[in-house]
């Protein structure tokens, strides 16, 4: 932290404090954040447009006028690629709105459209985008790459507390298209686990009997993204109803080949199958509405507005606006994993790569002084040890802040001074009173040591360290060293 004199307007000392995020997250971020570090005038960063590594909601034109066609025949163009391959892509790509960047290393190529192999071919918009003077080093670039890596979707904010599909969604916002009767009125509840039904066994997609697939054929479960197998058309392939699949090798650089098609009536040809698990930050916008907050919605060039819209488009075979109320349902429940995942054998649910999701009850908090466990709590206990989750505790006691955390193993709380000993819950909830409450909170599961009772996770609880004079901030002052 700078100490900033407001007389001199300058820095005059750096006091520091404790940064809780791991090794990886601190070498790369740089890259994401720094705008003095990775631009020509030090006023942009990726993070200008990848807004906290996600997105700003809107589309860039970032065709470039000078550039060549660039090849997509090794890319993983399947389904109707192959009967039609994908074709090139042209260097004017029109406006595309910016992606998210969680959860999008292992799950290459990347961009709209898959046009490029992986991470290291954005290395380049450092200089081109930005106008820094260089490009990263091969180290520095791997740095980004290992922090991008650790971006996980955020908990969802509508799945149940145990990370099910709400079975009944109030779908304030969203509203019926026009298909099914007048547009613009409010869409009855919805039913996401319906919802994932009609996306998995509806055979919503075309139109034409026998022609039809599958949302899941494209999206797998449960990212969204398509599949990393060649997925192929053979009238004699041994599975059933001609489907061939190939596992497919990941590239020199660990880059896998997620699925592509060649989508006639996107104004670009060969598109990725882009994953849904971003799909509720991105709406906001409905043209039966006369005020949005929001001027982009979906597909690659924000066009079609709302969702509702999206899954009511004629190329999908819905017949009600409770079947679109049930899809916006699960669409915006999507992100979370614990979805049923793909086979190798099955013709329309192909095998999808893995995501890097986080459980809806993580961040849930509960702050108690005194009386009976309530409900909620109980819910919360049942999840950790389940190991879904970690739950850890906070509170004052005898005027010293100390920590907890559940230990799944023997069901008991484990505290920040090594020698006490273990409590059940009812015991630590009687350590709280009205005047110095404890706080309940669910964390990712793994990282429960850490938040509750060892911070520099050195083995050493927080407490004891503070009463044996080493500090518990820093890995490398333990209790008993010199
Ligand atoms: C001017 C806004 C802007 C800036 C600055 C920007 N991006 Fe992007 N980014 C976009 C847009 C728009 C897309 C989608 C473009 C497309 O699909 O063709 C995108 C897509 C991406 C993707 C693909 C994500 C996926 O899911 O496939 C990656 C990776 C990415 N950007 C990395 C970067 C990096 C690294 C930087 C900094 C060097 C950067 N971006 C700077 C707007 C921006
Ligand atoms: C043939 C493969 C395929 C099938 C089947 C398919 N999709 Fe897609 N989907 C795509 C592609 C490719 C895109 C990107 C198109 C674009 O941006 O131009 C896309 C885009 C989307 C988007 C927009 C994503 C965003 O971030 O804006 C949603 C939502 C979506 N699909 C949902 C569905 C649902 C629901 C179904 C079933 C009713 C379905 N898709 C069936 C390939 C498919």
């Amino acid at each position: 932290m700078s100490v900033v004199d407001l007389v001199l307007s300058a820095e005059v000392a750096r006091v520091p404090l404790f940064d809780p995020t791991p090794p990886a997250i601190q070498a790369g971020r740089r890259a994401l954040y720094d705008t003095h570090a990775t631009s020509g005038l030090g006023h942009v960063a990726c993070a200008s447009c990848h807004v906290d590594a996600r997105m700003d909601r809107l589309a860039w034109d970032l065709g470039d006028p000078s550039g060549a066609m660039a090849p997509a025949g090794h890319l993983n163009c399947s389904l109707v690629g192959a009967l039609i391959p994908c074709p090139d892509f042209h260097p004017m790509k029109g406006p595309m709105t910016t992606q998210t960047l969680q959860d999008i290393v292992g799950h290459e190529p990347l961009h709209w459209r898959g046009d490029r192999d992986g991470l290291e071919a954005f290395n380049p918009a450092f200089v081109g985008l930005q106008g820094a003077d260089a490009p990263l080093d091969p180290a520095e670039m791997q740095a980004f790459e290992d922090f991008l890596a650790s971006l996980h979707h955020p908990p969802n904010p509508f799945r149940n507390l145990d990370n099910s599909l709400p079975t009944s969604l109030a779908l304030p916002g969203h509203f019926s298209p026009g298909r099914f009767g007048p547009a613009g009125q409010p869409l009855p509840d919805g039913d996401a686990v319906r919802g994932l039904a009609l996306y998995r066994e509806g055979f919503l997609d075309g139109s034409t009997p026998g022609l039809q697939v599958q949302c899941v054929t494209c999206h797998t479960l449960p990212t969204g993204l398509g599949t990393d197998h060649r997925f192929r058309l053979n009238l004699l392939a041994p599975a059933a109803s001609g489907y061939d699949p190939e596992p497919l090798p990941p590239g020199p650089l660990g880059e896998r080949h997620l699925m592509l098609v060649s989508v006639d009536g996107s104004t670009n040809v060969s598109m990725k199958v882009p994953q849904l698990a971003n799909l509720y930050e991105k709406t906001g916008f409905d043209l039966t509405q006369t005020e949005n907050r929001a001027g982009f919605g979906f597909l690659h060039d924000g066009s079609v507005d709302s969702l509702a819209r999206f899954v009511a488009e004629p190329v999908f075979d819905l017949d009600s606006d409770q079947d679109v109320a049930d899809l916006v349902a699960f669409m915006l429940a999507f992100s979370g994993g614990d979805l049923p995942a793909g086979t190798p054998v099955g013709p329309f649910e192909p095998p999808g790569p893995p995501g890097r999701h986080t459980h809806a009850g993580v961040g849930a908090q509960l702050t108690l002084g005194a009386g009976a466990e309530p409900p909620r709590l109980a819910q919360m206990r049942a999840l950790a040890e389940a190991g879904a989750v970690d739950l850890v505790v906070h509170g004052v006691v005898l005027g010293e802040p100390r920590g907890w955390v559940l230990d799944r193993v023997q069901g008991l709380f484990l505290s920040d001074r090594d020698a006490e000993a273990p409590l059940t819950a009812a015991a630590l909830r009687a350590l709280a009173t009205p005047a110095t409450p404890f706080t309940w909170l669910l964390v990712p599961e793994g990282l429960g040591v850490r938040l509750g009772i060892d911070r520099d996770e050195d083995g050493f609880g927080d407490r004891t360290e503070l009463d044996q004079g080493s500090d518990p901030l820093r890995q490398s002052s333990v209790p008993g060293a010199p």
